[in-house]
């Protein structure tokens, strides 16, 4: 089964989860990248049970338009009863590398104001210990060179992502290099470096489930 496929089934899986909520009405925040989109495809399905999406990008909201799904700021809802986005890694704590997408800060404050947190994922972002792909952490422009040195006293080798502005007008330096034993503690240390606005680990918000497409269907991966 092709990927494409597999991103489809975990789509179709959180769909349901969602459609089974127990609200009349939804508020959702919607995430960004290619799985994400499989997901945003089917909302029309359930539009009339929309009362409201927030998106953590720029791109997802017009997607969203595009589709006739309402969008509105997260400061005029209020908690969010549910967050669908992908991943490009999760360990099985459920903790994740995102951001390879540059919308890491929108998805995760979007997250954070989420009673629930729906990850969709095909098999491959499965990992025993994160950090195999590489970190993204959202800078301010004239800290870049700054935090990128003091990235490299903790351990990791930061490639700037030329010619990408993130939709907050900053830049994304990738970490390479890091095997991240403890995502928690990690998440915290990074966000201590001034310049840095945010960076790509979630694990002190983490998913609440993971839906992973594989050949054999989709597998739910959940806390404990
Ligand atoms: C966007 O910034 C990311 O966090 C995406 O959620 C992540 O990169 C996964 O994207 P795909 O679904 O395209 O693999």
């Amino acid at each position: 089964m092709d990927q494409q496929t597999l991103k489809e089934h975990v789509a179709a899986a959180a769909l349901e989860r969602v459609a089974a909520l127990p609200n009349d009405q939804l508020v959702l925040g919607i995430g960004t990248g290619s799985t994400a989109e499989c997901f945003i495809r089917l909302l029309p399905q359930i539009k009339s049970r929309i009362e409201m999406t927030v998106s953590s990008s720029e791109r997802t909201a017009t997607l969203l338009g595009e589709l006739g799904i309402p969008v509105g700021d997260l400061n005029s809802v209020g908690v969010l009863d549910a967050y669908i986005d992908g991943a490009d890694e999760t360990n099985d704590q459920l903790q994740l590398i995102k951001g390879g997408g540059a919308a890491l800060t929108r998805e995760k404050i979007v997250a954070a104001a989420a009673e629930v947190f729906i990850c969709i994922a095909d098999g491959s972002k499965r990992v025993g210990t994160l950090g195999a792909f590489p970190l993204p952490i959202e800078v301010i422009p004239m800290a870049r060179s700054y935090v990128a040195r003091e990235l490299v006293k903790l351990g990791g080798q930061p490639i700037w992502r030329e010619g990408v502005i993130t939709d907050n007008g900053n830049v994304i330096l990738d970490v390479h290099g890091l095997s991240i034993d403890n995502a928690l503690a990690l998440e915290g240390q990074i966000n201590q470096i001034t310049g840095v606005v945010c960076n790509g680990l979630f694990a002190r918000r983490p998913a609440d489930c993971v839906l992973l497409g594989t050949a054999h269907g989709v597998e739910v991966l959940t806390p404990g």
